[in-house]
């Protein structure tokens, strides 16, 4: 293919520019130094291990890497829903210390309250904050119609899709206008078609609001066509392999991963997540797979 030589460090102009004006926005959450170990009763288990990295106001920032890298935890402390161990995590330069309206968040289970309508479930954090009820009701339809679901405002949850209900849960999450919207693998129950369909309707949904989204996927197609940046993460312990600027040009389409771009960052990503495996040197078993013939007419007639 004529595209074998484009690298994943290979930038258009247009994208070049692009990082250089996203570079120049503040920054909206800086993590320094960042150290997480838990105590288990095997003794001491070392999560997550000087984690650097910032994200600049109205970027989108994808976090991968393998299964028990620490992902979870590290968004967990972004929440503040988790103590960490060394360094610190600033948002908007100061330190967070627990769970906050600043920060939304999206999780893979569904998370709605099932005795609530829809609408109820969007207005819920805007009412335990005091918005006056007519205005949190006001507000709760915007939102709604923002993620296309005007017409289910007074449906329960059971009666939605998974993708509806993840839809809600994302209004949910912005209704309150964080500063930053936390997802940790919140497409990662729906079935392919639906997904896909979710990760247009989220690009959508970031173009039209001022929101910072950092967002945890293990699918490597879902944070190329999602991303401004990759923090891609090493597993035991967690710690930050590569911070890979994604040369895809926006706006993103799903024509776009046949792309040399494309192509060229998923290399690099398979390359960093797994890597070739070594092949066992005695094992003939494992290099020469076994033919078995389980009907042969042909040779069965004599
Ligand atoms: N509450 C906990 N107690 C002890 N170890 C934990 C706890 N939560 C996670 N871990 C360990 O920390 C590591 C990272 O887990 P996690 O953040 O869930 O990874 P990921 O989301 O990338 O799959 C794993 O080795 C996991 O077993
Ligand atoms: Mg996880």
């Amino acid at each position: 293919m004529s595209d074998m030589n484009i690298s994943y460090l290979d930038q258009s102009d247009a994208v070049k520019a692009r990082f250089d004006k996203l570079k120049q926005r503040e920054v909206i959450l800086e993590v320094k130094g960042l150290g997480k170990t838990y105590e288990s009763h095997q003794g001491p288990v070392s999560a997550l291990q000087d984690i650097n990295f910032k994200t600049h106001r109205r970027e989108f920032v994808c976090v991968i890497g393998p299964s028990g890298c620490g992902k979870s935890t590290l968004i967990r402390i972004l929440a503040g829903l988790e103590s960490h161990n060394a360094g610190e995590v600033l948002l908007d330069g100061k330190p967070v210390n627990g769970p906050g309206r600043d920060r939304g968040m999206v999780f893979q289970g569904y998370t709605l309250f099932p005795w609530l309508t829809v609408k109820k479930n969007v207005m819920f954090g805007l009412e335990v904050n005091d918005a006056g009820r007519n205005e949190a009701e006001s507000q709760a339809r915007q939102w709604l119609e923002l993620v296309g679901l005007s017409k289910f405002a007074d449906h329960y949850p059971h009666q939605l899709s998974g993708g509806m209900k993840q839809r809600v849960a994302i209004a949910r999450a912005l209704a309150n206008q964080p500063r930053i919207l936390l997802m940790d693998e919140p497409f990662g129950a729906l079935d392919a078609q639906t997904r896909a369909r979710m990760q247009s309707h989220l690009l959508e949904i970031w173009k039209n609001i001022d929101i910072t989204i950092l967002f945890i996927t293990h699918d490597l197609d879902e944070a190329i066509f999602l991303a401004d940046r990759i923090l891609v993460l090493k597993a035991h312990p967690g710690e930050v392999q590569e911070l890979i600027e994604v040369p895809v040009p926006r706006p993103r389409s799903a024509m776009q991963i046949t792309s040399p771009e494309f192509r060229a960052t998923k290399a690099r990503l398979e390359a960093l997540i797994h890597p070739p495996a070594e092949q066992p040197e005695h094992d003939e078993e494992a290099i020469t797979p076994k033919v078995i013939r389980l009907t042969d007419v042909a040779d069965n007639v004599e």
